[in-house]
């Protein structure tokens, strides 16, 4: 498994709508952080769908290693 890039080192506070769906980018090279913009053709990584399943304010992974993805657990502060 490759390594994902880290566009930074914190989560990224997105206010979703109840009943879309959301590609989280995985790979770190999206310029359109935290969802895919694509850029992941040529990496070993694909994005992760979010189903919001309801209007809130979500923290997506910012720094692609979190062991929940697409949200953050907190293991951005160890890298
Ligand atoms: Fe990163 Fe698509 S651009 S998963
Ligand atoms: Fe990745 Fe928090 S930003 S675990």
């Amino acid at each position: 498994m490759s390594t994902p890039e880290i566009p930074q080192k914190s989560p990224f506070s997105v206010d979703v709508e109840a009943g879309k769906s959301y590609w989280w980018c995985a790979c770190g090279r999206s310029k359109t952080q935290p969802f895919c913009d694509g850029s992941h053709s040529d990496t070993d990584f694909t994005p992760v769908e979010f189903r919001a399943e309801a209007t809130k304010t979500v923290w997506f992974c910012g720094c692609k290693h979190s062991a929940t993805p697409p949200l953050c657990d907190g293991t951005h502060s160890k890298l």
